[in-house]
């Protein structure tokens, strides 16, 4: 374990690869005091507070400076402590019996009396939560024992971070510590079904493939399809914005444009990424967020102004890969406060 000091504000602990049940015994006790962690799971790095503690969640959400209407997610070690905050529905428990621990969130009633602070579920009647498969986030669960929610582990509207040195390029200093368990196995955020109202919706393509959900229960809505769906507060059209624009479904590579590339790589870029050269959407989707951070910030030695990415087809992991590619290469018309996740 490495310690830092950074300043008065707080003392940095890097948890690191080598973890040790102390580390993650730390990490608890920190939570458990009200303090920030971070902490990966095999979607991307999570911030962590004791979601039932206002002022850890609010402090959370200064941290990442992300607006309080924009509701956590809350992490459980397994599905029967996730179903005491929660009511689950007949298919909240088959996908819970199916994918959980995994990619997965469900968005379902709050039971009454639930513990979880109103400021961590935006006051919202509703509550997403999760159950992560990596076994230290499992473990750092278990230790604290309680909800702990956890957004991703970014300043809000950036990119999120598929590894602790990403987490610390944004965050170092405003959090009490980083679990350090190395690369994020899926590298997206999980797919989120709201699963509150008459029929299940897609909030969020994501880790779970939607046809593996469908195989499951059936059809599902995708949000916004019609008027009348719900879609999540934080799914707003600038998000996960490297500083460079993107341009979607490059065919072509200009100067001044870093490549995204997936499979053979278009000529002429003077700084790529190879997502997978072999198409696997799964490898893609691991590498996405790894990529947007190394092309950002390599752009200005190479002369880029833009990131030319080339097409990924929309099926399997490629849906959530389009819809963060999407995001990214949306205009940024808001100010950053406003920009969630
Ligand atoms: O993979 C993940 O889900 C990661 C890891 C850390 O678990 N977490 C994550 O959290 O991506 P965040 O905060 O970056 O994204 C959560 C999304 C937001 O768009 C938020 O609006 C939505 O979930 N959300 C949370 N609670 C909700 C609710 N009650 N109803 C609808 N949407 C909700
Ligand atoms: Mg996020």
């Amino acid at each position: 374990m490495a310690m830092e000091s950074r300043g008065d504000f707080n003392v940095n602990r890097v948890l690191t690869a080598r973890l040790t049940a102390e580390d993650v015994t730390q990490a608890a006790d920190l939570l458990r005091a009200g303090r920030l962690v971070a902490f990966g799971t095999e979607t991307v790095y999570g911030l962590g507070a004791d979601a039932c503690n206002e002022a850890a969640v609010a402090a959370l959400y200064a941290a990442k400076g992300r607006p309080a209407f924009n509701p956590l997610i809350c992490h459980f070690p397994d599905a029967a402590t996730a179903f005491r905050t929660v009511t689950p529905t007949p298919l909240a428990a088959r996908l819970a019996a199916r994918f959980w621990p995994g990619p997965l969130t469900l968005v379902l009633q709050r039971v009454e009396n639930c513990p979880v602070s109103q400021l961590a579920g935006a006051g919202l009647p509703t509550l997403a939560v999760r159950v992560p498969a990596q076994p230290v986030a499992l473990a750092l669960l278990r230790a604290f024992g309680g909800p702990v929610a956890a957004p991703s582990a970014n300043r809000s509207g950036r990119i999120s971070p598929s590894s602790a040195a990403h987490v610390l390029a944004e965050l170092d200093g405003r959090i009490a510590a980083v679990l350090d368990s190395g690369a994020c196995a899926v590298g997206l955020e999980s797919t989120i079904l709201d699963l509150s109202g008459p029929r299940p919706v897609l909030l969020r393509p994501g880790g779970v493939p939607v046809e593996a959900l469908e195989a499951e229960i059936g059809p599902i809505q995708r949000a916004g399809a019609q008027p009348g769906l719900p879609i999540a507060p934080g799914m707003l059209r600038s998000h996960y914005a490297p500083g460079l624009p993107v341009r979607l479904n490059a065919v072509s590579v200009e100067r001044d444009e870093a490549l995204l590339a997936f499979g053979p790589p278009l000529p002429g870029a003077a700084l790529s990424f190879q997502l997978s050269a072999r198409r696997n959407l799964d490898e893609a989707g691991a590498r996405l967020f790894e990529a947007l951070h190394v092309l950002d910030a390599g752009a200005a030695r190479h002369g880029c102004i833009r990131i030319a990415a080339m097409p990924i087809p929309a099926q399997g992991l490629g849906l959530a890969i389009n819809d963060r590619l999407t995001r990214a290469a949306a205009p940024r018309t808001l100010p950053p406060e406003q920009n969630a996740g």
